[in-house]
């Protein structure tokens, strides 16, 4: 089966609502008629803005988080209500700063993966080791634990459309990118692991990205890789360097 790629940008906390304004108008062109799903995830407060300028465009809306309830008392939350509305067709669920600055365990990123579902959007579950878990030989265990927690509960059929990101801490805005090898180790044992709590069909349609300072100049061999189905972009997703990471291949 072959899988369409999907390179998403995660802007992280970055970005004014009228920057974002000046990112879109920039990007909008240069990102138009890729072979790739594009995906722009934005901080919350950008979201209505940036749907209306992507109204029209095949470039896809997502949100950087979501709570997991539906509604209620939660000041300061975004409930998944709130981003379908939106117009948000994609969710990073688990994102390693979330994890180690807003301490989300593995039992709330699966809660959040099952409320994105709910409401019809993608998640795009990210997992990844530290520096010291991978020293100590733990990376492979780690990611297929993170996995099977993030996809408890979750159908077959809602599976084949998610996205898992790997994206290795120690890699992440570091310009310290994993090998081309490891990223591909690993990504193969998502897929992998995807085929042992379903089957063969959901692994080979389940999308794998690799993120962490994937930029212009190595994405094409990254994303050559069999198991690697494109990436989640940090700061090259802030200026046009995107554009050349979503047009890889031309
Ligand atoms: P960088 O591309 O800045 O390394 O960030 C990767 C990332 O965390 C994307 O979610």
């Amino acid at each position: 089966m072959s899988r369409t790629k999907i390179v998403a940008g995660n802007w992280k906390m970055n970005k004014t609502p009228s920057e974002a304004v000046a990112l879109v108008n920039e990007l909008k062109p240069l990102v138009a008629g890729a072979d790739a799903d594009v995906v722009f995830c934005v901080p919350a407060i950008n979201i209505t803005k940036v749907g209306e300028l992507l109204e029209g465009t095949d470039i896809a809306l997502g949100a950087e988080n979501v709570y997991f309830e539906d509604k209620g008392a939660y000041t300061g939350e975004t409930s998944p209500a709130m981003l379908k509305d939106a117009g948000v067709s994609y969710v990073i669920i688990g994102h390693s700063e979330r994890r180690e600055y807003f301490k989300e365990t593995d039992e709330e990123v699966n809660k959040k993966v099952l409320k994105v579902f709910e409401y019809d959007m993608t998640p795009i579950i990210c997992v990844g080791e530290t520096l010291a878990q991978r020293e100590q030989g733990v990376t492979i265990d780690l990611i297929r634990q993170q996995v099977k927690i993030a996809l408890l509960g979750v159908s077959k059929e809602q599976a084949q459309k998610a996205v898992i990101a790997y994206e290795p801490v120690w890699a992440i805005g570091t310009g310290k990118v994993a090998t081309k090898e490891q990223a591909q180790e690993v990504c193969a044992a998502i897929r992998g692991c995807v085929a042992e709590i379903y089957d063969d069909a959901t692994a080979a349609a389940i999308r794998i990205q690799y993120g962490g300072s994937v930029k212009g100049a190595n994405a094409k061999e990254i994303f050559g890789m069999p198991d690697i189905d494109g990436g989640l972009i940090g700061g090259s997703s802030l200026n046009d360097d995107f554009a050349k990471i979503v047009n890889y291949d031309k």
